[in-house]
């Protein structure tokens, strides 16, 4: 077989005729669930090992020829040994980035073999009856107002999407306008209030729904929390509609906005209240940890993200809309072709922006199911509790600096100017013991790391405490490099 002009094992056969299954699918099937099993399973470094190999194994032109599966197979086995990031390993605290539950890899294989379109109910009821089931259990665990609905996307930036949507439809409604017919140029005004710390993906879907030159930032506390007066103060000053975005857990160091009062301040202009949760609102599930997020409850939108603290595997993001009027309206389409006699009751594609997609919810479903209420309330506790311990090790040890409360599971840190964290990073990222992310803190250096792996615990933390702590020293030992 040709890889870049080299040999490598394998014979070169005809395309399979296309309408026999493969016999040796089984070993297929077989080969990968051995070789994924121990990726997960294995004690591997946090490094990619070889990603030089990766131009050869993907390489080279289309074979004119199709390959034996076994042989496709077996080369993306070794592409994955070479330049797949063991990032569910337990101390990997990179961007938010949860681990993979088994449970839910099993039944995303599944799924996968299920091959389901999960866009209307007619060609994928399982995905449906998931879906509906997923839905009441996670308004429930969430605490979320009992008449909301859900739709599964493709993570938190789709749901922001869907969520924004609505909101933008509903407001303008508020003033007349249909949005869906007639557009947003010459629409009624619309301001659109959001803190400092929204999370870039906001500002992404207010520009994909033309609402960027509408944005004010309000003025935000040292924890990146909305200033409530301020927000007062910016909503009482115009007319027209109003979207106020705040943030449930806060990308760099997990704050939470006074989300009661942005409830109150946010309704008693008329306004639709978005709240971001793409990890933090899994708080919600902990009776510990709810008391922080108050008032979560009172917003008319949530987005969140499985993928990331309730450890399913990507990618599976939540949209909640306490409006089903505003979701459905604003994502609303109709065609012939699918209004078919079987169609009846919910179809996933009115709660999301894709239409298209694989079938999530039974991998959702698997986790939940496996949790349980208690399970899941657990993760997220264990996770706040790792970090905590994290940050009492490290804050005050040899000039580091904790640079907020541990809220959360995000632990932020100074080390030192941006060339001294920048190294830290490099040298723990490239040691395989740990993997975190840099980050500026209202203009300061720092370390961010989020503990969102369901296998992350105190034991975990005090080995990497030791870690960052040698490295650290190590290289301030070194110094600057020579120029
Ligand atoms: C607070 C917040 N919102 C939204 C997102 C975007 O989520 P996704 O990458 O799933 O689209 C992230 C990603 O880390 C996030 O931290």
């Amino acid at each position: 077989m040709e890889a870049s002009g080299k040999i490598v094992s394998g014979a070169v056969v005809s395309a399979p005729a296309p309408q026999h299954f493969d016999d040796p699918a089984g070993d297929i099937f077989a080969m990968a669930a051995q070789a994924g099993r121990a990726f997960m399973a294995g004690d591997r470094p946090i490094v990619a090992k070889a990603p030089h190999l990766l131009e050869d194994l993907f390489g080279g032109g289309l074979p004119e020829a199709g390959h034996g599966a076994q042989v496709t197979l077996q080369r993306l086995i070794e592409a994955g040994e070479a330049g797949a990031l063991p990032s569910g390993r337990p101390e990997f605290f990179g961007y938010v980035v949860g681990g993979a539950h088994p449970v839910g890899v099993a039944a995303d294989w599944l799924v996968s073999a299920w091959d389901q379109c999960a866009a209307v109910n007619d060609i994928s009821p399982v995905a449906v009856a998931a879906e509906q089931t997923c839905q009441r259990w996670l308004v429930d665990l969430l605490g979320l107002p009992p008449q909301t609905v859900m739709g599964l996307t493709s993570g938190c930036t789709t749901a922001n999407l869907a969520c924004l949507a609505a909101a933008r439809h509903a407001q303008l409604r508020r003033f007349g306008w249909d949005v869906n017919s007639q557009g947003v140029a010459g629409a009624p005004p619309l301001r659109v209030l959001v803190g400092d710390s929204t999370h870039v993906s906001v500002w992404r879907c207010l520009r994909l729904l033309g609402l960027a030159d509408q944005v004010t930032v309000v003025r935000a506390d040292g924890q990146g929390r909305m200033d409530p007066g301020h927000l007062a103060e910016l909503a009482s000053a115009g007319t027209g509609g109003l979207i106020v975005c705040g943030q449930v857990g806060s990308t760099d160091c997990g704050s939470v906005d006074p989300l009661a009062e942005l409830a109150r301040i946010t309704h008693e202009f008329g306004g639709w209240l978005h709240l971001d949760g793409a990890y933090g609102l899994w708080a919600a599930s902990s009776p510990q940890l709810r008391p922080l997020l108050a008032g979560v409850e009172l917003a008319d939108s949530w987005s969140c993200d499985a993928h990331k603290w309730l450890n399913t595997p990507y990618d599976c993001g939540l949209a909640f809309c306490a409006d089903e009027t505003a979701l459905r309206g604003a994502l609303a389409i109709d065609a012939g072709y699918l209004d078919t006699p079987e169609r009846k009751g919910r179809d996933p594609l009115d709660f999301r922006v894709e239409m298209s997609q694989r079938a999530r919810a039974p991998m959702l479903w698997a986790v939940l199911h496996h949790l349980g209420r208690a399970g899941v309330a657990a993760l997220v506790e264990r996770g706040c509790q790792a970090a905590r311990h994290l940050a009492r090790r490290l804050d005050g040890q040899d000039g580091i600096r904790l640079l907020t409360p541990v809220v959360l599971n995000q632990v932020l840190i100074h080390v030192g100017d941006l060339r001294h964290t920048r190294q830290v990073v490099e040298e723990l990222n490239g040691s395989g013991t740990c993997w975190t992310t840099p980050t500026t803190w209202q203009g300061i250096p720092a370390i961010r790391m989020s503990v969102s792996n369901w296998r992350t615990d105190v034991g975990v933390m005090d080995r990497v405490a030791g870690q960052i702590l040698d490295t650290h020293a190590l290289v301030g030992a070194a110094g600057p490099p020579t120029p």
